[in-house]
């Protein structure tokens, strides 16, 4: 299903065209201090050792720039960047195809590693840890393996899903960085930058308040940012100010902590057809009609974030915070599943 929405975390072909929002070093890249800090170290040390660098795996929520920090690697370690994503290698050859147009050190990034095949995937364990190859030549007892030699080269997977990674994947990474959520101060920074690179004037209320609404996703900073220029530009003298920046983004029914018409949907579903919770992912996704992988890589991690929802073993349950913020009174008694929960007591029958 094409993803339309203004808050998709999903990259979108306007946000290709705008790769040049995109930092290409980490002395631009805003954020992500644990990840970035670690990352430059590794790849000075693996420089000065004249290495490649290790295999980096990249895990997190969409949007927060797994695909930029995977360029930011290749250009600071000075090497060429080759992009995928898992299930683009259907089979054998394609990989073998990637891997051998590999320069030395080279930089192959491989987005949705989870959902590589597992054929695939068996290929890739030897390409990692000897940077060998295994061709089968023949069938039944006449197959015989040959062995091909492969550039040197740092594999760098990106997954949403660390979970759903196997174990012998997972442990052939030497680097396992998790991207957080941003700050509104470092999207804030994020806009402000963008602004100019795209000549937009914008004023710090302007920049902080499309910040806040933008669920902590440096894409949808810059997606809205986009929309509330057109605003500025038609209804207003080109200029992003705050009451600029609040009357756009109200129009375009993102509220002031970036929710919009689907998180809401899911929400007042949940209030409303199952008293809150707790439901099950499959019956809400049926409920609302969204996608239930959707539900849960784009929609959920920010409604968690905020404390809007929880995860139970019987099922997602909406927190008192969501009530609050959509108006709807909160009532435990009402909610029989919830009573337990929200018991100061604790006592359990
Ligand atoms: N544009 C998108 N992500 C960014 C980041 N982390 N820092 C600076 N600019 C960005």
């Amino acid at each position: 299903m094409e993803d339309e929405r203004l808050l998709s975390v999903t990259q979108c072909p306007e946000d290709l065209e705008e790769a040049s929002l995109r930092p290409r070093r980490f002395e631009e890249y805003i954020g992500q201090e644990k990840a970035r800090n670690n990352l430059s170290v590794f790849i000075e040390a693996a420089k000065q050792r004249k290495e490649p660098l290790d295999h980096v795996l990249l895990y997190g929520p969409p949007g927060l720039g797994k695909t930029t920090l995977a360029g930011i690697i290749a250009s600071e370690m000075g090497v060429n960047l080759r992009v995928t994503t898992g299930p683009a290698i259907e089979k054998a050859g394609d990989l073998a195809g990637l891997l051998t147009n590999l320069n030395e050190f080279d930089v192959l990034f491989i987005d949705e590693i989870h959902r590589l095949n597992r054929s695939v995937e068996e290929i890739l364990y030897p390409a990692m840890e000897d940077f060998a190859f295994d061709i089968v030549i023949g069938k039944g007892p006449a197959a015989r393996s040959l062995r091909m030699d492969l550039p040197k080269f740092t594999l760098v997977g990106a997954t949403t899903r660390a979970g759903l990674l196997t174990a012998p994947l997972r442990d052939r990474f030497g680097v396992i960085s998790r991207l957080e959520m941003y700050s509104i101060s470092e999207l804030t920074r994020i806009v402000k930058r963008s602004a100019g690179i795209l000549k937009v004037e914008i004023e710090e209320d302007g920049a902080k308040e499309i910040a806040m609404r933008a669920r902590g996703t440096p894409r949808i900073a810059n997606r809205l940012l986009k929309r509330v220029r057109d605003f500025a530009q038609i209804r207003a003298d080109g200029i992003v100010t705050g009451a600029v920046a609040k009357a756009s983004l109200d129009l375009l029914e993102v509220d002031q902590l970036g929710l919009d018409n689907v998180d809401r949907n899911v929400l007042n579903t949940m209030i409303y057809k199952f008293s809150g919770g707790p439901v099950g992912l499959d019956t809400l996704a049926a409920a609302t009609g969204e996608d239930a992988t959707t539900i849960e890589d784009v929609y959920e991690p920010y409604l968690l974030q905020l404390g809007f929802i929880s995860k139970t073993p019987r099922g997602r349950m909406v927190m008192p915070l969501a009530y609050q913020h959509l108006g709807i009174p909160f009532d435990p008694c009402k909610c029989p599943q919830q009573l337990s929960l929200f018991d100061a007591g604790g006592e359990t029958t």
